[in-house]
């Protein structure tokens, strides 16, 4: 029986933060500059995110997903150290990412921005074959075998205090063409979407805006895992849909330090295999625990049995 790994980390919020020249800290920066260094940097540390990376790196998963918030103030300076950070996770065959609020903190040109990881949002071959990218850039598809990975985006520039998110009406219709298309072909489904895709999982300000409609095209088409981050917390939800259920499951963030409590930083790994008819899927949570800081196997759980 071939497995398929799939490693998830999320909510990076790369440190230690760049110098930012004075030009660069107007409006919405201003206002995240000073809570970086208020709080945010004792929060998101980059040892922590160093240790867990070690590790999952060892275990030589079969891909990773990204889902998002790889930079904090979407400083031009950011994102050239997120996209190194993403080339020593991986190569971009092997790695996929796609953007979160914070990466579209201010409306930048993609030149300027989520541009460098472009090798990382992109189709693959197979994925092409199934589905040719929009012109947006947004789904894109990537396959491995049995298994597909439908990327998409949420991130769009907000007023200050809002990290809210949205879909949109041409990504839902593509991205219901490409369940529809890829569960025909009895392809296993991943998503990947920064925010948490259900309603209620966020409130008004955090949260993605077309929730609603959302969970309507999953539900309508169907999909087998469902994942996503910016809630910086564990949760599991299964979704009932029109071919089974939806596994929906949210990771904390990679780089939270312990000492703030919990959720402490974690990435999931996914082993997913054909059972008959249906799927195996097991998810292994490895986290950083405090004294001495260390990962281990916080949590081992089947997610679907068929
Ligand atoms: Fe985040
Ligand atoms: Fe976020």
């Amino acid at each position: 029986m071939s497995v398929f790994t799939l490693a998830h980390l999320s909510d990076i919020h790369l440190s230690p933060m760049p110098r930012a020249r004075r030009r660069d800290l107007l409006g919405k920066r201003a206002l995240g500059y000073v809570n970086w260094h208020r709080g945010r940097k004792f929060v998101h540390r980059r040892e922590i995110l160093d240790l867990l990376t070690r590790d999952l790196i060892e275990r030589k998963p079969d891909h990773i997903a990204v889902t998002g918030d790889l930079v904090n103030l979407g400083l031009p300076e950011e994102f050239l150290r997120a996209a190194e950070w993403l080339h020593h996770l991986g190569p971009p065959s092997r790695v996929t990412a796609i953007p979160g609020n914070h990466d579209a903190y201010v409306r930048l040109h993609p030149e300027a921005g989520t541009g460098h990881w472009q090798p990382f949002m992109e189709a693959n071959p197979d994925g092409a074959a199934l589905m040719p990218t929009p012109e947006t850039r947004f789904p894109f598809v990537r396959r491995f075998g049995d298994v597909a990975i439908v990327a998409l985006s949420s991130a769009i520039p907000t007023m200050p205090f809002i990290a809210a998110g949205k879909v949109g009406e041409a990504q839902r219709i593509h991205v219901a063409k490409v369940l529809e298309e890829l569960g025909g072909q009895g392809l296993f489904r991943v998503l990947l979407i920064h925010h948490p895709p259900l309603r209620d999982q966020a409130g008004w300000h955090r949260g993605l805006r077309d929730a609603a409609k959302f969970t309507d095209v999953l539900k309508r088409h169907g999909a087998e895992l469902v994942l996503h981050g910016h809630n910086h917390a564990q949760t599991v939800h299964e979704l009932e849909t029109a071919t089974g259920t939806a596994m929906v499951v949210g990771v904390p963030s990679a780089s939270e330090a312990v000492e703030g409590g919990l959720p402490a930083a974690r990435y999931n790994e996914y082993c997913i295999a054909r059972a008959g008819n249906g799927w195996h899927v097991e998810m292994v949570g490895r986290s950083v625990a405090a004294t001495p800081e260390h990962v281990w196997e916080c949590e081992r759980r089947v997610l679907r049995e068929r």
